[in-house]
């Protein structure tokens, strides 16, 4: 899953993982388990998500970071909002306005100075669209990126052998593996995807919420 994959994905409008309201567990658990409103959420590889609307509309400051700047203009336009556009570098734009602060970049130019202070992570959607192969690196700029802030991450879980993705199956031991060293991780719900993953397979969304560790390594 490149760039030009996800770039491809919105010029053609072939966003099946674009929700039509914003995520029911951000809804019921993110205020109370992870941060209250008004603090500042980083949301990784955002799209043109709704999740980003609530969160604006309850109150909290957001940032995100997406590649396609096609999807940036449309949420900026779905929302209503002006942007002030400016560039940082060759590689990375960012579209301010309104508590809400997108950078169109690929994640991996971002850098923590750039993204400033964050109490949390709202990751939907972002480490299970990236293949096994990037995944690990990905965690690790999150950890990094946030400053080691609070997530509240949303997972899929299926049998990987039946289906392709993205998005991936991204199993408890997985979640382990990549934030163990820097979190205690809670499960907050699991639940069985309705019609299952794409339509296809069973399986279950499965909500962490990662607290940094008193101690890290
Ligand atoms: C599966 S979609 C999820 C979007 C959003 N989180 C949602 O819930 O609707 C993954 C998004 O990540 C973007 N993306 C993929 N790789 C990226 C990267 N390396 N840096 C920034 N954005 C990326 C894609 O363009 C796509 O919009």
């Amino acid at each position: 899953m490149d760039a030009e994959f996800w770039l491809a994905k919105w010029d053609r409008n072939e966003i099946g993982f674009h929700a039509q309201h914003p995520h029911d567990g951000l809804v019921q658990y993110f205020p109370t388990v992870c941060v209250p409103p008004g603090c500042h959420v980083f949301v990784p590889l955002c799209g043109k998500t709704l999740d980003i609307h609530w969160l604006v509309k309850k109150g909290y400051t957001v940032s995100g970071v997406e590649l396609s700047r096609r999807a940036v203009e449309q949420l900026f336009d779905e929302l209503e909002i002006q942007p002030v556009i400016s560039s940082l570098t060759t590689d990375v734009t960012v579209f301010e306005g309104d508590g809400l602060r997108i950078f169109v970049a690929d994640i991996f130019a971002l850098t923590p100075s750039m993204l400033g202070q964050v109490d949390a992570v709202y990751d939907r959607a972002a480490l299970v669209a990236l293949p096994a192969a990037s995944r690990a690196e990905y965690a690790q700029l999150l950890v990094g990126l946030s400053q080691c802030a609070t997530q509240f991450l949303i997972c899929v879980e299926y049998d990987q052998i039946k289906l392709s993705g993205p998005p991936f199956a991204v199993m408890e031991s997985d979640v382990e593996h990549y934030y163990a060293r820097y979190y205690s991780i809670k499960s907050i719900s699991r639940y069985p995807v309705a019609n299952g993953i794409k339509g296809k397979v069973p399986g279950y969304e499965h909500i962490w919420l990662l607290k940094p560790s008193e101690v890290r390594s």
